[in-house]
């Protein structure tokens, strides 16, 4: 990937000094925008950070591997972890980074959880018990080190999107939640900071979660609007081609749940996957009706914005 050229991001490890900077740069009147991460940046967390340039005056990015989000048997220890790659792919586009490590996070005697009721319960919080509080509650935290106007967040985890979102507007937390579209390689393979540990045999066979949901892209927009027919219509393109299916989900974008009665007219549907090919787990989830899934040769999907 092509590194920006610009000025190398200031680190800071502490939380406390990072809040000093930034109530400074408050004090003078200038607007913090934050992008949170757990770094091996992608195109896609860039673009998350271009778009924060265009909200605000100073622009954040944590770097923070959070052990909380992971479960017992999940990759925490193998997930990726370079920061020198990822200043230098800042570079012109961060102002600061927050690179705390996990005592400056989690000091002891550390005893709150958030924990967001309905959204965490479906799709990757059924097979990801406690994963999601711990993305509430780090978000929460560093929203709180951080206190940015606005915080921009990727729609590839959308529940992780609709999750924080919820804890924002129920904490009264004065932050404006901002989601992004997808960004995807040439051929269509969302984004992910786990893609690196994919083979080259496993990454062809990982188109077929975007080749699922693009199936049911062309459906619904002929007018298909049943859910068992566009789940089979994903299903079709995962089945022979990935490990193992953990979920594959049609429904109401806004609650997570399965539909009670019809879909109303011009409203959305939710389809979304998570698989696992080889040893990686993977996801990706389009709004249908709401973003056109169609990538342009050797671009990026346009998507939508909200
Ligand atoms: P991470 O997986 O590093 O993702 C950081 C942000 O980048 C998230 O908002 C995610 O949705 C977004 N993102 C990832 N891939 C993307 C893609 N292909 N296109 C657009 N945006 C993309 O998500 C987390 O970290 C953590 O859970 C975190 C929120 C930092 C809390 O620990």
């Amino acid at each position: 990937m092509p590194e920006t050229t610009g000025p190398l991001p200031e680190v800071l490890r502490d939380p406390c000094e990072l809040r000093r900077r930034l109530d400074a740069a408050r004090a003078g009147g200038r607007r913090v925008a934050f992008v949170p991460t757990m770094g091996a940046l992608h195109a896609g967390h860039l673009e998350l950070v271009r778009h924060a340039r265009e909200l605000a005056d100073v622009v954040v990015v944590s770097i923070f591997v959070n052990p909380t989000q992971f479960g017992p048997r999940e990759d925490l220890a193998s997930y990726p972890r370079d920061l020198q790659t990822d200043l230098r792919l800042l570079a012109g586009l961060a102002d600061l980074v927050l690179a705390p490590g996990v005592e400056a996070v989690y000091p002891p005697g550390h005893a709150t959880t958030i924990h967001v009721a309905g959204l965490t319960e479906g799709l990757c919080g059924a097979s990801r018990p406690g994963h999601f509080d711990g993305v509430a509650t780090v978000v929460a935290k560093l929203f709180s080190m951080v206190g940015p106007c606005s915080a921009v967040f990727g729609r590839k985890d959308f529940q992780q999107l609709q999750v924080v979102r919820r804890m924002t507007v129920d904490l009264d937390l004065p932050v404006t939640v901002v989601g992004r579209p997808t960004v995807r390689e040439p051929d269509g393979l969302a984004m992910s900071s786990r893609n690196r540990h994919l083979t080259p045999e496993e990454r062809r066979r990982a188109t077929a979660l975007v080749e699922g949901l693009r199936a049911a892209a062309a459906a619904f927009a002929a007018g298909e609007r049943s859910v068992a027919v566009l789940d089979g219509l994903v299903r079709a393109q995962l089945e022979g081609r990935v490990d193992g299916i953990d979920y594959v989900f049609v429904g109401n974008p806004e609650t997570l749940q399965p539909f009670a009665g019809p879909v109303p007219p011009g409203g959305t549907m939710l389809a979304a996957v998570a698989v696992r090919v080889g040893r990686t787990r993977l996801i990706d989830n389009t709004e249908l009706g709401a973003e056109d899934l169609v990538v342009p040769a050797g671009g990026h999907s346009p998507g939508t914005q909200d």
